[in-house]
Protein backbone atom coordinates (compact mmCIF):
# COMPACT_ATOMS: atom_id res chain seq x y z
CA UNK A 1 0.00 0.00 0.00
CA UNK A 2 1.37 3.40 -0.83
CA UNK A 3 0.34 6.53 1.26
CA UNK A 4 -0.28 9.42 -0.50
CA UNK A 5 -1.47 12.95 1.05
CA UNK A 6 -4.84 13.92 0.36
CA UNK A 7 -3.04 17.39 -1.59
CA UNK A 8 -1.23 14.77 -3.78
CA UNK A 9 -4.50 13.02 -4.86
CA UNK A 10 -6.49 16.30 -5.45
CA UNK A 11 -3.09 17.51 -7.67
CA UNK A 12 -3.42 14.11 -9.53
CA UNK A 13 -7.04 14.04 -10.52
CA UNK A 14 -6.87 17.58 -11.54
CA UNK A 15 -3.93 17.09 -13.73
CA UNK A 16 -5.50 14.02 -14.98
CA UNK A 17 -9.35 15.78 -16.03
CA UNK A 18 -6.65 18.34 -17.67
CA UNK A 19 -4.76 15.68 -19.67
CA UNK A 20 -8.46 14.08 -20.47
CA UNK A 21 -8.97 17.45 -22.92
CA UNK A 22 -6.30 16.68 -24.64
CA UNK A 23 -7.85 12.85 -25.60
CA UNK A 24 -8.04 11.89 -29.27
CA UNK A 25 -10.82 9.51 -28.99
CA UNK A 26 -12.91 10.20 -32.76
CA UNK A 27 -13.59 6.92 -32.60
CA UNK A 28 -14.75 5.87 -29.26
CA UNK A 29 -16.10 9.08 -27.66
CA UNK A 30 -14.74 8.02 -24.26
CA UNK A 31 -11.88 10.50 -23.50
CA UNK A 32 -9.78 9.32 -20.83
CA UNK A 33 -7.20 11.36 -18.79
CA UNK A 34 -4.66 9.85 -16.50
CA UNK A 35 -1.91 11.36 -14.25
CA UNK A 36 1.43 9.57 -12.69
CA UNK A 37 2.91 10.61 -9.41
CA UNK A 38 6.49 9.12 -9.56
CA UNK A 39 9.30 8.44 -7.23
CA UNK A 40 10.44 11.92 -7.06
CA UNK A 41 7.67 13.56 -6.68
CA UNK A 42 6.75 14.88 -10.22
CA UNK A 43 3.59 14.13 -12.13
CA UNK A 44 3.28 13.16 -15.53
CA UNK A 45 -0.04 12.95 -17.65
CA UNK A 46 -1.28 11.19 -20.09
CA UNK A 47 -4.82 10.77 -22.52
CA UNK A 48 -5.75 8.08 -24.31
CA UNK A 49 -5.22 8.34 -28.34
CA UNK A 50 -7.05 6.51 -31.15
CA UNK A 51 -6.08 5.28 -34.36
CA UNK A 52 -8.27 4.56 -37.48
CA UNK A 53 -6.80 0.98 -37.16
CA UNK A 54 -8.05 0.37 -33.73
CA UNK A 55 -5.63 -1.37 -32.02
CA UNK A 56 -3.04 0.83 -32.88
CA UNK A 57 -4.49 3.48 -30.10
CA UNK A 58 -3.10 3.42 -26.80
CA UNK A 59 -4.94 3.89 -22.95
CA UNK A 60 -4.77 7.27 -20.86
CA UNK A 61 -2.82 5.19 -18.37
CA UNK A 62 -0.62 2.86 -20.27
CA UNK A 63 0.50 7.08 -22.37
CA UNK A 64 1.42 8.69 -18.60
CA UNK A 65 3.26 5.69 -17.50
CA UNK A 66 5.29 5.55 -20.51
CA UNK A 67 5.87 8.80 -20.53
CA UNK A 68 6.98 9.13 -16.80
CA UNK A 69 9.63 6.25 -17.50
CA UNK A 70 11.15 7.47 -20.80
CA UNK A 71 12.03 10.45 -18.90
CA UNK A 72 14.15 8.77 -16.45
CA UNK A 73 11.54 8.11 -13.84
CA UNK A 74 11.78 4.10 -12.24
CA UNK A 75 8.82 4.48 -9.61
CA UNK A 76 4.98 4.98 -10.03
CA UNK A 77 3.96 5.40 -6.26
CA UNK A 78 0.06 6.46 -7.84
CA UNK A 79 -1.96 7.10 -10.97
CA UNK A 80 -5.26 9.30 -11.56
CA UNK A 81 -7.75 8.00 -14.06
CA UNK A 82 -10.28 10.78 -14.96
CA UNK A 83 -13.18 9.31 -17.27
CA UNK A 84 -17.03 9.54 -17.34
CA UNK A 85 -18.02 6.21 -16.31
CA UNK A 86 -15.83 6.03 -13.27
CA UNK A 87 -14.16 2.64 -15.15
CA UNK A 88 -10.94 1.28 -13.59
CA UNK A 89 -7.77 0.82 -15.92
CA UNK A 90 -7.73 -2.00 -18.15
CA UNK A 91 -6.07 -5.44 -17.67
CA UNK A 92 -2.86 -4.19 -20.43
CA UNK A 93 -2.91 -0.76 -17.84
CA UNK A 94 -2.50 -2.54 -14.70
CA UNK A 95 0.49 -4.84 -16.28
CA UNK A 96 2.26 -1.80 -17.02
CA UNK A 97 1.39 0.36 -14.15
CA UNK A 98 2.69 -2.92 -12.65
CA UNK A 99 5.77 -2.79 -13.55
CA UNK A 100 6.78 0.18 -11.89
CA UNK A 101 4.27 0.35 -9.30
CA UNK A 102 3.17 -3.15 -7.74
CA UNK A 103 1.31 -1.44 -4.63
CA UNK A 104 1.04 2.33 -6.82
CA UNK A 105 -2.58 3.59 -5.23
CA UNK A 106 -5.16 3.99 -8.26
CA UNK A 107 -7.28 6.33 -7.95
CA UNK A 108 -10.47 6.91 -10.34
CA UNK A 109 -13.01 10.36 -10.52
CA UNK A 110 -15.25 11.24 -12.74
CA UNK A 111 -15.51 14.24 -15.37
CA UNK A 112 -16.40 16.25 -12.77
CA UNK A 113 -13.51 15.62 -10.70
CA UNK A 114 -14.92 13.57 -7.99
CA UNK A 115 -12.94 10.38 -6.90
CA UNK A 116 -15.42 7.29 -7.41
CA UNK A 117 -13.06 4.47 -6.34
CA UNK A 118 -10.08 3.88 -5.17
CA UNK A 119 -7.47 0.69 -4.63
CA UNK A 120 -3.84 -0.61 -4.76
CA UNK A 121 -3.23 -2.27 -7.71
CA UNK A 122 -2.23 -5.07 -6.04
CA UNK A 123 -5.77 -5.45 -5.08
CA UNK A 124 -6.97 -4.83 -9.10
CA UNK A 125 -3.98 -7.54 -10.51
CA UNK A 126 -3.45 -10.12 -7.45
CA UNK A 127 -0.85 -12.42 -8.50
CA UNK A 128 0.35 -10.27 -11.45
CA UNK A 129 3.41 -11.40 -13.31
CA UNK A 130 6.35 -10.01 -12.81
CA UNK A 131 10.48 -9.64 -13.57
CA UNK A 132 10.40 -12.58 -10.51
CA UNK A 133 9.04 -15.23 -12.69
CA UNK A 134 11.15 -14.88 -15.39
CA UNK A 135 14.43 -17.27 -14.98
CA UNK A 136 17.47 -15.63 -13.76
CA UNK A 137 19.49 -13.55 -16.83
CA UNK A 138 22.87 -15.44 -17.02
CA UNK A 139 21.38 -18.64 -16.45
CA UNK A 140 20.36 -20.45 -20.54
CA UNK A 141 16.89 -20.70 -20.90
CA UNK A 142 14.91 -23.22 -23.69
CA UNK A 143 15.11 -20.44 -25.86
CA UNK A 144 18.68 -20.47 -25.75
CA UNK A 145 19.14 -23.65 -26.73
CA UNK A 146 18.48 -24.10 -30.14
CA UNK A 147 20.43 -25.93 -32.61
CA UNK A 148 22.36 -23.58 -34.34
N1 LIG B 1 -9.28 3.49 -22.36
C1 LIG B 1 -8.35 4.09 -21.55
O1 LIG B 1 -7.74 5.10 -21.94
N2 LIG B 1 -8.12 3.55 -20.34
C2 LIG B 1 -8.74 2.42 -19.87
O2 LIG B 1 -8.38 1.92 -18.82
C3 LIG B 1 -9.83 1.82 -20.63
C4 LIG B 1 -10.02 2.30 -22.00
C5 LIG B 1 -9.52 4.06 -23.68
C6 LIG B 1 -9.09 3.19 -24.83
C7 LIG B 1 -10.00 3.68 -25.93
O3 LIG B 1 -9.40 4.82 -26.52
C8 LIG B 1 -11.26 4.11 -25.22
O4 LIG B 1 -10.91 4.28 -23.85
C9 LIG B 1 -12.39 3.11 -25.31
O5 LIG B 1 -12.00 1.85 -24.93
Amino acid sequence: MTAITADERAELVRRAGEARRSAYAPYSGFPVGAAVLTGSGAIYPGANVENAAYPSGICAERAAVFYAISQGEREVRAVAVVNASGGTPCGSCRQVISEFGPQARVIVADKDGRVVREADLSELLPYAFGAGDLPPKDQSTSRDRGPL
